[in-house]
């Protein structure tokens, strides 16, 4: 099969490799076979390649991408979810269900081989039916982004509620996620970004003119949105930048509020005192589980939410999706077809 790998010790893109490999060959027990068709990026696949993510630059020759979706070519001994034809994507975390209990579960695209190559081997656990109507290239950005999203949002201390007011902060996957469950749920958005070309195209998606920010050219953007809600503040902030700008995701909350930590993109020193008074709650989210995934697709059928794919790439310009999304010109999702 054709496939990419980052190479051990792996510091950039340039590192990035086509290969031909042997077919992972018929799945074990309890295990699919899938023929994936679409992968998509997330900010932590810059880092895996970079050699930054967790745990320092790679030990082994590992195949990139944690998110995709394909068809089931082959299932295993005693397999009863999933069926030979079934359009599915992966689940961020495999979780080996003959491991130990309570283990931790490992992840695709590092420390497990991921999606960037024609077929996984997946476990039957690890894959969850696409959303209605939905094709492999939209399926294939929900299993971090978009998991992470609901995660904040939804399960995380309590669900936003209609009339609830939420803050994402930039244009990328986790956030535009964000932003539609958020509206999808009745929720007012408030949205940062570094650009004005890509704050002028959230109107579509249900974003008031005045709940824009431009962060670059307003630095205390959390003065702008305690101003646009009259001194009250947001119920919810989606924090994707880190511990840069944690300190100002607090800020804005309103009295009991809540932040899900999701971002690593900056860093700083940040005061957990500023949430005391406001009797609000920091949440630690990492992606999430096949039930959230579950319940999100089922939110996602009923409000019939598309993801927003800025660009689609052939597998054979794989390095050059890479290149586009460190770029940062993109809104939402990249994806790559294979
Ligand atoms: N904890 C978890 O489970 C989890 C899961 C998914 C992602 N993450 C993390 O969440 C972050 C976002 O991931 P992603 O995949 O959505 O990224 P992405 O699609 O690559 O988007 C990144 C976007 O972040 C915005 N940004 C950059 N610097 C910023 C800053 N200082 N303040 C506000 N926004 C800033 C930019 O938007 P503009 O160009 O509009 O400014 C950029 O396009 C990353 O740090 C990632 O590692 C964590």
């Amino acid at each position: 099969m054709r496939a990419y790998i980052v190479p051990k010790g792996s510091t950039g893109i340039e590192h990035l490799q086509p290969v031909e490999r042997p077919d992972p060959g018929p799945p074990g027990p309890g295990q699919v076979t899938v023929r994936v068709r679409a992968a998509s990026l997330n900010y932590r696949d810059q880092a895996v390649i970079a050699g930054r993510y967790v745990g320092g630059s790679l030990t082994r020759d590992t195949v990139p991408l944690s998110d995709g979706a394909g068809e089931v070519i082959a299932i295993g001994a005693g397999v009863a979810r999933v069926r030979v034809g079934d359009r599915v994507a992966g689940t961020f975390m495999q979780v080996d269900p003959a491991g130990p209990a309570g283990a931790t579960p490992t992840t695709l695209g590092s420390p497990l081989d991921g999606m960037l190559a024609e077929q996984i081997v997946l476990y039957e656990s690890g894959v969850v039916p696409l959303p209605e109507g939905y094709g492999f290239e939209e399926a294939a950005t929900l299993p971090c982004a978009a998991v992470t999203a609901w995660n904040a949002l939804m399960v995380a201390g309590r669900a936003v509620r209609p009339g609830d007011s939420v803050l994402v902060l930039g244009t990328g996957g986790v956030s535009m996620f964000a932003l539609q469950f958020a509206r999808a749920a009745g929720a007012r958005v408030i949205a940062t970004s570094s650009s004005d070309s890509k704050l002028a195209r959230l109107a579509p998606l249900g974003v008031r003119d005045g709940d824009v920010i431009n962060y670059r050219r307003t630095p205390d953007w959390e003065q702008e949105v305690l101003r646009a809600t009259g001194g009250r503040g947001v119920d919810v902030v989606v924090e994707t930048g880190g511990t840069g700008t944690l300190n100002r995701s607090f800020s804005s909350l309103a009295t009991g509020g809540k932040v899900g930590l999701i971002g690593v993109l900056t860093s700083g020193d940040s005061n957990p005192y500023l949430l005391m008074r406001k009797h609000a709650s920091l949440h630690g989210i990492f992606v999430g589980d096949r039930t959230m995934f579950e319940q999100m697709i089922a939110a996602i059928n009923v409000n019939r939410i598309r993801p927003l794919i800025d660009r689609v790439f052939p597998f054979e310009e794989a390095a050059a999706a890479y290149r586009y999304q460190l770029a940062g010109s993109f809104i939402g999702k990249l994806v790559i077809r294979i």
